[in-house]
């Protein structure tokens, strides 16, 4: 009960996932992999991203995870059924989730969803959100450049925000009243996302209705931890990067993070 959950990710994003989940969750301890060597996966073939998804499932669950949570939108979209199906604990992915999330807010029914350029061509969105609303007005766009934005670090700042509203251009002449930030980095852009878009628009991400989801099934299986140890994080790339973006974004010094390697 007082196991691990697992939490991986292509690379820094999931950390605003396992925020929402430590936030709602206190008692748990989040052991996360972000693969920051081989981020983004956005680009990346199918098979490819489903391969790496497995390699970091395979290391938790070396490491005694009760439940993994798929905190990269590109990685749910390939590789959760097949985990869902054969991997030894519960799996829990972030498209649904998102959906959920937009689902409850919009007003028009008309949602755009910001997402990597492998997200929005699975589109696992569309699927996730017809099926809780069927003529739901979607306008998707892929953001290949706010990925590599996030892992280098460069994410405050006029450079940012101009990047930002250059890849949002092509939502200027759509309409819609809410935004789905379909990739887990994405709220760590939250702030200049929403300036771009106006404040007319809802700009919502997929981590707090994640953190309610693991919430439920943890105490559905009777699995809820009754006391924290320390969470950990290991990177496949640069422990000094990753360390500098999870203590600013999880607002904590000394985490512990290691290098990881995978195969
Ligand atoms: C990526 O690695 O390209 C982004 C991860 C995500 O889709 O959440």
């Amino acid at each position: 009960m007082n196991a691990p959950i697992g939490v991986i990710d292509s690379g820094v994003g999931g950390l605003t996932v396992a925020k929402q989940i430590m936030t709602l969750l206190p008692n748990e301890t989040i052991y996360y992999i972000g693969d920051t060597a081989r981020c983004p996966y956005g680009p990346r073939p199918r098979h490819e991203v489903r391969n790496f998804t497995w390699q970091m499932a395979k290391a938790l669950e070396k490491k005694g995870i009760k439940l993994l949570v798929i905190a990269c939108n590109t990685a749910t979209a390939v590789a959760l059924n097949s985990l869902q199906k054969y991997f030894s604990v519960p799996v829990i992915g972030v498209v649904n989730a998102g959906a959920r999330a937009a689902i409850k807010e919009t007003k028009r029914h008309e949602v755009a969803v910001l997402a990597t350029k492998g997200t929005i061509e699975s589109g696992a969105y569309e699927e996730a959100l017809a099926s809780l609303y069927s003529s739901t007005h979607i306008v998707p766009l892929a953001c290949p450049t706010f990925v590599p934005l996030v892992e280098s670090g460069e994410y405050k700042g006029e450079f940012a925000r101009k990047l930002i509203q250059e890849g949002l251009k092509p939502l200027q002449q759509q309409s819609f009243d809410t935004v789905i930030l379909g990739c887990t980095h994405y709220p760590i852009l939250q702030n200049y996302i929403e300036e771009a878009v106006g404040p007319e628009v809802t700009v919502l991400s997929s981590a707090e209705e994640t953190a309610k989801e693991v919430e439920g099934l943890l105490r559905y299986r009777g699995e809820l931890a009754t006391q924290a140890s320390t969470h950990q994080f290991f990177a496949t790339g640069s422990v000094p990067i990753f360390r500098a973006i999870a203590e600013d974004w999880l607002a904590q010094g000394h985490l512990a993070i290691e290098r990881i390697t995978l195969k």
